[in-house]
């Protein structure tokens, strides 16, 4: 049977071939937030799948995070440079802390991040906001980050490992203040066609910045097929699509799919602690589920998670499908997100009002169809849900890869609960078992979800069998090696010259691991 990667097969390739290099990751978000409560200081873990996924590989790698510290009590937990060590109960790794500006953060993060590059790069049909004054905050913050790098590098060989669309200038200003940095940077969001992102006002500037990078990755070969066009049709530079390079001023990116997962065994783990097993009891008893079916659905408030389109369909489902009706309860939970947008306070009221409408047309005093809960929840709340569920609905209109459906498979080690999945998600490519669904389609998804609640037994757990084999398979642990290999394999590639650290592949046979 093939090895998987695992936390300890992540953390021996990096002390074996990323030594002498210091291991930078820089994200926007960060991994957690110290917050103010009734209680005193509390640390937690905000939503979205970037903190989830990458926690975990910095525990394996050690290291210096660089983000914001967006938490109301985060500069009284940092010390005089900044710094504080992460997670708080077993310190693994250091997290530097970058203070922006209220006026910063709202031109750079949600102006220019959020209304510009979010809306470009998902096709859900909501119209990109790009402002002038955005686009200047937005080159000042990749600035300030770009100074934090290079303080906290020093003159050691350093590899900076950038995330997402928050700091597409930052890899360019590295490669020209330190040329012999080794910078990689993955996009977690989907790359759009060229023709779509030529909207973009500061295309060019964005395409060179990204030219910065030695290695550049996708979550899917289509997004990286999408790049390699736009900076065809935009750049002087030679792109070599069979190749996937890009060589631009006589330095070369590479550009690779490399598709992200979680940490399956600590899910699992989790998934069968006692703290998820009292949590399953309250959630029966608060959600009424006693002589019910259950099904969940669990995303941040955004526009491109398809939550009205899921609400629709299930209104069409208790329309069709009157059997249903004081039998299933839906519950979603949606965690406020970017709540200061007008797009993200539009969405907010279409779903209160869809799911008022539908509780009002169907429910009666004994039963609600849509639970609606609107805050955060930690991860055992979370993953009792997914162990109660009949079916989990992930409708995304459009999205890079989609974790909550890789985190429903992990949660299921009874090997049931149906997941219906949108085909326009990363995770599809992945996951063929689930009844994947055009989520425009109120007719298909209503058809999905009977199928779902109908479906027998043993085909319920041949499904979610081979989703399980594939999320343990496809770990975050595989991602970061995989990306981390191939980092080696280009940089001994490109520079020629043995960069002692990197100038070996990793020959994952070694440690009987599968790449
Ligand atoms: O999916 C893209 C992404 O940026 C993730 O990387 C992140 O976890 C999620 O969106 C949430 O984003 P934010 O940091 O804006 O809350």
């Amino acid at each position: 049977m093939l090895k998987v990667w695992r936390r300890e097969v992540l953390r021996e390739f990096v002390r074996t071939k990323l030594n002498g290099y210091r291991f930078i990751l820089v994200s926007n978000r960060e991994p957690f937030e110290h917050r103010h409560a009734s209680t005193g200081i509390n640390c937690v873990q905000p939503a979205g799948g970037l903190a989830s996924a990458l926690d975990p590989v910095m525990r394996a790698c050690g290291g210096l995070w660089i983000a914001h510290g967006s938490g109301d009590a985060d500069t009284q937990t940092v010390d005089k440079f900044d710094r504080v060590k992460l997670p708080p109960d077993d310190a693994q790794y250091t997290l530097r802390r970058v203070w922006l500006s209220k006026e910063e953060h709202e031109a750079h993060y949600l102006g220019l991040s959020n209304q510009g590059i979010w809306p470009l790069c998902h096709v859900a049909f909501t119209r990109p906001v790009f402002d002038a004054d955005d686009w200047q905050a937005y080159r000042r913050v990749n600035e300030r980050f770009a100074e934090t790098v290079l303080e906290e590098a020093g003159s050691d060989p350093a590899f900076v490992f950038i995330q997402d669309y928050h700091f597409a200038l930052l890899p360019r200003m590295l490669r020209n203040a330190r040329p012999n940095l080794v910078i990689a940077q993955f996009w977690h969001v989907p790359w759009p066609n060229s023709e779509v992102f030529n909207l973009f006002p500061w295309k060019d500037e964005i395409l060179d910045g990204l030219l910065g990078n030695d290695l550049l990755g996708f979550q899917l070969q289509h997004h990286c097929q999408n790049f390699l066009k736009t900076v065809d049709c935009s750049l002087e530079a030679r792109v070599d699509e069979s190749g996937s390079e890009i060589c631009r001023g006589g330095h070369s990116t590479h550009v690779r799919p490399f598709p992200i997962g979680i940490d399956f065994d600590a899910h699992a783990e989790l998934a069968d602690s006692d703290a998820v097993a009292n949590q399953t009891r309250r959630w029966r008893e608060e959600l009424s589920l006693k002589g019910k079916m259950l099904g969940i659905g669990i995303d941040r408030l955004d526009y491109t998670k398809g939550i009205p389109e899921r609400l629709r369909s299930l209104g069409r489902l208790l329309e069709m499908h009157p059997q249903y009706r004081g039998k299933l309860v839906f519950a979603q939970i949606a965690v406020p997100s970017r709540s200061s947008l007008p797009e993200y306070r539009n969405i907010e009221q279409e779903v209160d009002y869809l799911t008022a409408q539908i509780n009002r047309r169907w429910g009666t005093s004994s039963w609600r169809p849509i639970v609606l809960m609107k805050r955060n929840y930690n991860a055992s709340e979370m993953i009792a849900l997914h162990r109660l569920a009949d079916f989990c609905v992930v409708s995304s209109l459009h999205d890079g890869m989609n974790l909550v459906a890789k985190e429903f498979a992990a949660s299921r080690a009874d090997e049931d609960g149906v997941l219906v999945l949108s085909k326009f998600t990363g995770a599809a490519h992945e996951l063929k078992e689930a009844l994947q669904v055009n989520p425009f389609s109120v007719e298909e998804c209503a058809n999905a979800y009977r199928d779902a609640l109908t479906m027998q037994p043993d085909e319920r757990k041949r499904r979610m069998r081979k989703m399980r084999e594939s999320v343990e398979d496809n770990n975050v642990y595989r991602w970061a090696g995989k990306l981390l290999s191939e980092l080696a394999r280009v940089e001994t590639k490109e520079k020629q010259v043995p960069v002692s650290a990197l100038e070996t592949e990793f020959q994952p046979a070694a440690l009987g691991v599968a790449v």
